[in-house]
């Protein structure tokens, strides 16, 4: 059944639409290496839901009204660590429709936290199976009750990476335009390079996309999938791909305590691990603009901001 475009599930949804989004773009202004290479980032923790996952989480639940397979009734189901289940849950409380994530047991706790109290029904998978046993998982009841659920699929739906294609590409292009010569980040579900890339290589072909990868299977960078270990997810499209360079945990967490002195932000693993990726990259080129993302910030990571300062 397809839902009523007047009922209010679909006008709030709507009405949502302008608190996702069109986050600020930050010129990095102290850390940057040399005078003729720009680096700047898209803070995209200043919109409803505090991450870069509210977009494609937006994306997925509004395609999902629109085509009925949820607001009628279906609880929603996906696996995440984090962002993308605390942008599901976010979304879907002011909506009205029950949300289940399966999430790894060892996730902070204050992702437990949170997303309890924004409601949601938590189902624990093992420590040991990173996000790889919980995207099982979620598969495992979606085909055990498929009339239960809606199986929001995060690494195999297109609508993620078109979050990005539609909505922060042309933000970014729209600023910085063909002064932009790389743009980088990290690769999760890769909804975010998938669509940025693919959106700024159609503006302007001379655009290198630079995929940007932990040192190893075992790191500290919440957000980003080893892709030599990891399951790869369906909606990763390689062809975008012109390097892939790497980041160690530890150089983004001295990242993260020197931006924050230096730049006055408090920043998230993976924001720092992008800043680190991006500065290297200045460090190879003689002049360019870089553009990359700050998936979230420190808010969510006490733990670990704890042990830095
Ligand atoms: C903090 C953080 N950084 C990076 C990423 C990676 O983004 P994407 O899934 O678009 O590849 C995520 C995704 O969940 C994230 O939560």
């Amino acid at each position: 059944m397809v839902i009523n475009q007047e009922s209010e599930v679909f006008k709030s949804i709507t009405t949502l639409g302008k608190y996702v989004g069109n986050t600020p773009l930050y010129e990095i202004q102290h850390l940057s290496p040399k005078p003729k290479v720009k680096i700047y980032a898209k803070m995209e923790w200043m919109q409803f839901g505090g991450s870069v996952k509210t977009r494609p989480a937006y994306q997925i639940i509004k395609a999902a009204l629109e085509s009925g397979e949820l607001g009628t009734g279906k609880t929603l189901l996906d696996a995440s660590s984090g962002n993308t289940g605390l942008a599901y849950a976010t979304i879907c409380a002011r909506l009205g429709i029950p949300v289940t994530i399966c999430l790894p047991e060892n996730a902070s706790w204050e992702r437990k936290k949170l997303l309890k109290g924004l409601g949601v029904n938590i189902v624990y998978t093992s420590k040991f199976g990173s996000s790889d046993e919980s995207e099982a998982k979620a598969h495992e009841m979606y085909n055990n009750e498929p009339d239960k659920y809606f199986l929001a699929n995060q690494y195999n739906n297109e609508n993620n990476w078109k979050a990005h294609y539609e909505g922060t590409g042309p933000e970014i292009f729209e600023e910085l335009g063909d002064s932009i010569t790389h743009f980088m980040t990290g690769l999760g579900t890769t909804g975010s390079f998938t669509g940025i890339s693919k959106y700024l290589k159609e503006r302007d072909p001379s655009i290198q996309t630079i995929g940007l990868q932990p040192d190893g299977a075992l790191h500290g960078l919440e957000g980003w999938k080893d892709m030599e270990t990891a399951k790869v997810p369906g909606i990763y499209d390689t062809s975008l791909v012109d390097a892939i360079k790497h980041v160690d945990t530890y150089d983004a967490y001295d990242m993260l305590k020197e931006t924050a002195k230096k730049e006055g932000i408090l920043l998230s693993p993976s924001s720092a691990a992008n800043l680190k990726g991006a500065i290297d990259l200045a460090n190879e080129i003689e002049e360019g603009v870089i553009v990359t993302l700050f998936p979230d910030n420190a808010e969510k990571y006490s733990e670990i901001i704890k042990s830095l300062f």
